[in-house]
């Protein structure tokens, strides 16, 4: 069984999706937000998980904010780390730190659209569907094997809260679904 940190930045609906689930749930011993008004944090705490706040400003470069960020993680005895809408970059040196144990989910069909804007870039570039991935964090953003995709359909009259909804809809679905199967070990890069 692996323990995980999960690492969220915004209103964790995906953090809640994880907490749903039992057996995810009992292997989650710590939420890391770099805001302090995270939703996830309160999420967190409302379920008896310690949540810790390691804000990027506290920090002279992304590296020193990386490290601080596993330190953190590893003094939780988590082994794993699941990215729930953590929206900062981490170092290579994170990445060396949970070798093959750092998984993210993404809005849209990797290798199209990574960053932060990824359900507007959609809406831009005018696709007709788009969709989740859930894949191993590699050192590029956004990056790395994909362990599962699921196609989104984009409507004519979608913006991105719209598209973003149905997007979750199905995040908040699979993400549980692929996070169990890590914390028991099935799952392995
Ligand atoms: C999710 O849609 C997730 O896929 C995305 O942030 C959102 C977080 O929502 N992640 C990325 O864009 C990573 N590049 P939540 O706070 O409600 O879970």
């Amino acid at each position: 069984m692996i323990d995980i940190a999960v690492l969220a930045s915004g209103t964790g609906t995906n953090l809640a999706a994880l907490l749903d689930l039992p057996e995810v749930r009992e292997h989650i011993c710590l939420v890391v937000s770099d805001r302090a008004d995270a939703g996830a944090l309160d999420l967190a705490r409302r379920a008896g998980i310690p949540a810790r706040v390691v804000q990027f400003g506290d920090f002279p470069d992304r590296r020193s904010f990386s490290l601080a960020v596993a330190d953190a993680v590893e003094q939780a005895g988590a082994k794993g780390v699941v990215l729930a809408g953590f929206m900062r970059i981490l170092s290579p040196e994170f990445c060396d730190r949970f070798p093959g144990r750092i998984l993210n989910i993404h809005p849209s069909l990797l290798p199209r659209f990574p960053g932060a804007r990824a359900v507007e870039a959609a809406l831009e570039a005018g696709v007709e569907v788009t969709g989740v991935t859930v894949h191993f964090v590699d050192e590029q953003v956004d990056h790395g094997p994909v362990i599962r995709q699921e196609e989104v359909p984009v409507f004519p009259d979608d913006d991105a809260d719209t598209l973003h909804q149905r997007i979750k809809t199905v995040e908040h679905r699979i993400y549980p679904e692929v996070v169990a199967q890590f914390v028991s070990g099935r799952l392995r890069l």
